[in-house]
């Protein structure tokens, strides 16, 4: 019950304006955000390496207003992809990008979002590595499509996250199941319509399993993006029933969640593990999602709220 509400919450500006100035929000996003300047990120990267963790980093910023927010936020990946090159982490880190923060839902703005996702792809191609295309609500997944097609024309390792809740994203799987694509499998984090989506966990659950059996028979490389033990037992069976090599798909979790499961699955001989790490200033929306996920986060959240 709790979950639609928080995710009511998070397009809500006072809200946001509320839960962002309390003080005592901070410790609790600390623990889902690696901090809100590129430094702080480098940081979190180097770290994970060390452990054997691949990163994908998310500069955070959606739901933008005006064009000039959408050439920041692809400065902003401009000047990430530039400090990873510097510091030699092209071959461990790629960077995932959601296309309203590069202006998709503004007038012109499939042209926009373009032209920025463009860029960064040239920049990440340039020091070795890629770009993920996360996927927003369902009102965007054509137009993200679009926009991944025409990238991998020019940059064919961009990838794409698909949402198993959305009843399209079988049709979709089978498509994208084909050799060189790299397609991210996720639940989906946004509250969708019962026209367009599943609306019971199991439902889900069931729809996730049927894609991810879709792209571990395909042709591309599969990205497992859950915290599911379920979920990550399947992955494994399936790798062994199709003759996956550990190196032909990669495990996905969310910074902050499941830590030791992450570092678990690293250390095993080959496994590819992927940290998504989000950071920025603009972490509102990213946040609210993980409350509304997950009863334990909402219960950690207020528990710092009162023993403070
Ligand atoms: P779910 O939330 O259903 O939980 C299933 C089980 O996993 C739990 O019962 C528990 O056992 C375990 N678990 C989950 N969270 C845990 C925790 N905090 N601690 C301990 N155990 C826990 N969404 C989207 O719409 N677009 C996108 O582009 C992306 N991108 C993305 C990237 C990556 C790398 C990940 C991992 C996820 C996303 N998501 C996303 C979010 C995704 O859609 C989904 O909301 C979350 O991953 C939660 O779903 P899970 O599959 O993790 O399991």
């Amino acid at each position: 019950m709790l979950g639609p509400l928080l995710l009511a919450a998070s397009g809500s500006d006072r809200i946001r304006r509320f839960v962002s100035g309390a003080p005592m929000t901070r410790p609790v996003v600390d623990r889902f955000i690696a901090g809100d300047a590129l430094p702080d990120a480098l940081a979190t990267v180097r770290a994970l390496a060390a452990r054997g963790i691949d990163v994908t980093l998310d500069h955070l910023g959606e739901d933008i207003t005006e064009v000039s927010q959408a050439h920041r936020s692809r400065d902003a990946y401009l000047a990430l992809l530039d400090a990873l090159g510097a510091e030699g982490l092209g071959d461990r880190a790629e960077v995932s990008v959601k296309l309203s923060a590069f202006g998709q839902s503004l007038p012109g703005g499939r042209r926009l979002a373009l032209e920025g996702a463009r860029a960064v792809c040239a920049k990440a191609a340039e020091i070795g590595t890629t770009v993920t295309l996360d996927m927003e609500d369902h009102t965007t997944v054509d137009s993200t499509l679009a926009i991944l097609a025409e990238l991998r024309r020019d940059f064919p390792r961009t990838g794409v996250a698909v949402q198993a809740a959305l009843f399209r994203t079988e049709q979709d799987v089978r498509a994208l199941a084909s050799s060189g694509s790299r397609v991210r499998l996720v639940k989906g984090a946004y509250k969708e319509p019962a026209s367009v989506a599943h609306q019971r966990r199991q439902d889900v659950d069931r729809a996730y399993a049927r894609c991810l059996n879709t792209l571990m028979a395909g042709e591309g490389y599969p990205m497992v993006g859950s915290h599911d033990p379920r979920v990550i037992d399947l992955a494994l069976k399936l790798a062994e029933r199709y003759g996956r090599a550990p190196d032909s798909y990669e495990f996905q979790m969310l910074y902050g969640i499941r830590d030791g499961e992450q570092r678990r699955l690293a250390a095993e001989e080959g496994r590819r593990v992927r940290a998504y790490i989000p950071y920025g200033s603009d972490w509102y929306g990213y946040f609210m999602r993980r409350l509304a996920e997950r009863p334990a986060n909402l219960a950690f959240f207020l528990r710092s709220l009162l023993t403070r």
